[in-house]
């Protein structure tokens, strides 16, 4: 055993005589979890951790930022905890249009929250905060969800006995300050990787090419899979193209999947809305830009089976619902992303007949047709079939996640 490693057992059991006279409020491993465990041989490492910090450091943060994030004590109302409204079976997100807030329900549908390192964009549904330190303050003080402010969280946090020998543990001193709770809270919100769903496993099979077809998937995954990433040109046209990570070539025309990166990179409008001024404006709303009316940043779609209802504001109750949105339900408004957008409007590669998600209306008579992908009945069926896969059950059940506190 390290001297730190006996450090953190030693505090551990000051935790627990202190704690002695009332029951203790949580139960946390006699041997700490490690946050932070090596990939799959064959897998890409997604990042957890800032690497300067040491990993038992960081394996003490992430413990102290999982008791922080199921805490009732963190809402004004001792009610609603993070984990009240990001429950680990939807992968951090719930199964509710709105979610319940200490003092009122929230504005929009909760997001999931799994392999957050990864993340190139901003946090939220408008990206209106820059990292994840901030995000995970910003609930807090939210009127809505938690209702609190920052000095106060800290002053009831120091009169808990329960938590000075966990901060000890991740900071080397017993002080409490919102930075601190920023730090913690951050480091285990990094630490829910989400990376062992069947696509990831088909993905190592298949030496990291997404564009083969996975040994452990079936015929209709596997075209469901092709419909989703689209190849060569065809690639710009595909769901991929906004729900992929990827990376351009020298010349910026290649483009290269990063597929074990379900996330998108930055809020597009994927007409959803028809454009009325009362719609969410979306990322607008934090730019000012009307260019930016409607642009919503999507979610991973990892685990997207268990995170329903589905769009910023759970509008869609199932992925059937989703693809026959795809399918007939686009609005062509002027902020309508080229991805989705008819030839003529700067669609790439349009008049493709060939491609397998042709829009299958090419004129624009009046500014609020409806537009959609030529997806037949059986290639939603595939689409479908195809998301289910990248469901990590091992994720949704892992205890290093699971709420460390006892039941009343
Ligand atoms: C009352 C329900 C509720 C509570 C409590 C809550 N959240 Fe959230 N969370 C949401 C909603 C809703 C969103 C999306 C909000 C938006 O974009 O406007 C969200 C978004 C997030 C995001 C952004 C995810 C992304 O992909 O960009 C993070 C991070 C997050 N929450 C962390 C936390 C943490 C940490 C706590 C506890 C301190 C917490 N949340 C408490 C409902 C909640
Ligand atoms: C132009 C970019 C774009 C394309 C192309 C696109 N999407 Fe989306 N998708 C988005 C955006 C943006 C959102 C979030 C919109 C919102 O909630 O306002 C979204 C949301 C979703 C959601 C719901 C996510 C959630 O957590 O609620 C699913 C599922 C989805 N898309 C699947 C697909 C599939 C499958 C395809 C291909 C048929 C596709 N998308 C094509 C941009 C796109």
């Amino acid at each position: 055993m390290s001297a730190a490693s006996s450090l953190f057992a030693g505090l551990l059991c000051l935790c627990t005589t202190l704690t002695a006279q009332s029951p203790p409020r949580f139960t946390l491993p006699e041997v700490p979890f490690d946050y932070f465990p090596v990939p799959a041989p064959g897998a890409k490492a997604i990042p957890a951790r800032n690497d300067a910090l040491p990993l038992a450091i960081a394996n003490r943060r992430a413990a102290l930022g999982r008791v922080l994030f199921y805490d009732v004590e963190l809402s004004a109302t001792r009610t609603r905890s993070c984990g009240s409204c990001h429950r680990q079976e939807h992968a951090f997100a719930d199964d509710r249009r709105f979610s319940r807030g200490a003092r009122a329900p929230t504005a929009r549908n909760t997001m999931p929250l799994q392999n957050l390192g990864q993340r190139r964009a901003g946090f939220f549904w408008d990206e209106r905060a820059a990292g994840l330190e901030l995000a995970v303050l910003l609930p807090i003080t939210n009127h809505a969800e938690m209702g609190m402010t920052m000095p106060a969280v800290v002053e009831r946090l120091q009169a808990l006995p329960d938590y000075a020998p966990l901060f000890t543990a991740a900071f080397g001193d017993a002080g409490i300050s919102e930075a601190r709770v920023g730090w913690a809270l951050a480091q285990f919100v990094r630490a829910l990787v989400s990376q062992g769903s069947r696509f990831d496993e088909g993905l190592v099979l298949a030496g990291g090419d997404v564009d083969a077809d996975f040994p452990n998937f079936t015929a209709t995954e596997n075209r469901g899979k092709a419909l989703f990433v689209g190849t060569g040109s065809t690639r710009r046209h595909s769901c991929a193209e906004c729900h992929l990570g990827h990376h351009y070539g020298p010349c910026g025309h290649s483009w290269t999947p990063l597929p074990q990166n379900l996330q998108a990179e930055t809020s597009r409008n994927n007409g959803l809305d028809a454009g009325k001024q009362d719609d969410d404006p979306g990322r607008a709303g934090v730019t000012g830009l009307d260019a930016d009316r409607g642009k919503f940043l999507a979610p991973s779609l990892r685990n997207i089976a268990v995170t329903a209802p589905y769009m910023h504001d759970g509008r869609f109750a199932t992925l059937d619902e989703v693809m026959q949105f795809y399918a007939t339900g686009v609005r062509a408004t002027a902020n309508l992303d080229p991805v989705l957008a008819p030839t003529g409007r700067g669609g790439w590669g349009g008049g493709r007949r060939d491609h397998p998600l042709q829009l299958h209306t090419a004129s624009l008579a009046s500014p609020l047709v409806d537009l959609g992908l030529n997806l037949t009945p059986d290639e939603r069926h595939d689409l479908v079939a195809f998301l289910h896969t990248l469901t990590d059950r091992t994720f949704l059940s892992e205890p290093r996640f699971a709420d460390p506190f006892v039941a009343p």
